[in-house]
């Protein structure tokens, strides 16, 4: 399985791609989950692109793609790409390293919710510092007040959460991102998924597209994964 989660910031594509990588047992493979680290670690490519997560802008095409080449496409058979691609350069160069491979795209699945319910998730999110888990204050709240279910790690706040820095990154999805979504579109390789219900039920339509559309093939009957 090859798939690619793409949407705005807040869709929910890091809750369900790690919902779907345990379900389907394939690598969830996340480039903003790769920056965040490398940032913490404080080492050079970390250090490169601190700057823009802490904006809400994009890194670099080139320095990205490189980064998803040598750190996924080179050394995995099956993943959900999360957050790459996410303009049309980047979803140009992962088509010529597929093709380099002899390989494909199964499916994109594009999370589409508004932008007051982008916000609401992204400033309330929490995220566990040890095991990366996400949870929401309202929405996904942990068990325990500040602390993971999973691992007892400590839950912060994600720098980019302000809303100013959350209106930027959603600006950007929409100047660099849109016209990707299209291109997935042209190719018959898109199915929407209506993000906005709750975490649960965004899960079913997600596993019975996946299914339907990620073992099938770029050939399938229908390719948009709609009803
Ligand atoms: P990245 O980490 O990829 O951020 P993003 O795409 O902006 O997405 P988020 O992680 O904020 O949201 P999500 O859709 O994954 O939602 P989540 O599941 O977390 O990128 C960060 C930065 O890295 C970028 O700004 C850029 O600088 C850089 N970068 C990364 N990739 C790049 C690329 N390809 N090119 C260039 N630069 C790149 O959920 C959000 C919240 O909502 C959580 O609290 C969750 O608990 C809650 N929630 C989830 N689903 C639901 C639901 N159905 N109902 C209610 N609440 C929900």
């Amino acid at each position: 399985m090859r798939v690619v989660f793409v949407g705005p910031p807040g869709a929910g594509k890091g809750t369900q791609a790690a919902r779907m990588a345990e379900r389907f047992s394939v690598r969830h493979a996340s480039t903003g989950d790769i920056f965040r680290r490398a940032a913490a670690q404080g080492s050079e490519l970390g250090r490169t692109v601190k700057q823009y997560l802490d904006s809400g802008t994009l890194v670099p095409d080139e320095l990205t793609s490189r980064v998803v080449e040598e750190m996924v496409v080179a050394c995995e058979q099956s993943y959900i790409l999360d957050g790459y691609p996410r303009t049309l350069q980047q979803g140009q160069d992962l088509e010529a390293m597929l093709d380099e491979r002899g390989q494909s795209l199964d499916a994109v699945l594009y999370f589409d919710v508004p932008d007051d319910v982008a916000v609401e998730r992204l400033t309330g999110r929490l995220v566990c510092s040890r095991c990366g888990a996400n949870y929401h204050r309202t929405f996904m709240p942990p068990r325990r007040d500040g602390l993971c279910d999973g691992c007892d790690g400590p839950l912060s706040v994600r720098s980019d959460s302000s809303e100013e820095v959350v209106r930027e990154r959603l600006a950007q999805y929409r100047e660099k991102t849109l016209p990707l979504v299209q291109f997935y579109e042209d190719k018959g390789l898109l199915a929407r998924i209506d993000a906005s219900t709750p975490p649960d039920e965004v899960a079913r339509r997600t596993e019975t597209v996946l299914s339907e559309t990620a073992f099938a093939g770029p050939d399938r009957e229908n390719p948009s994964g709609r009803d």
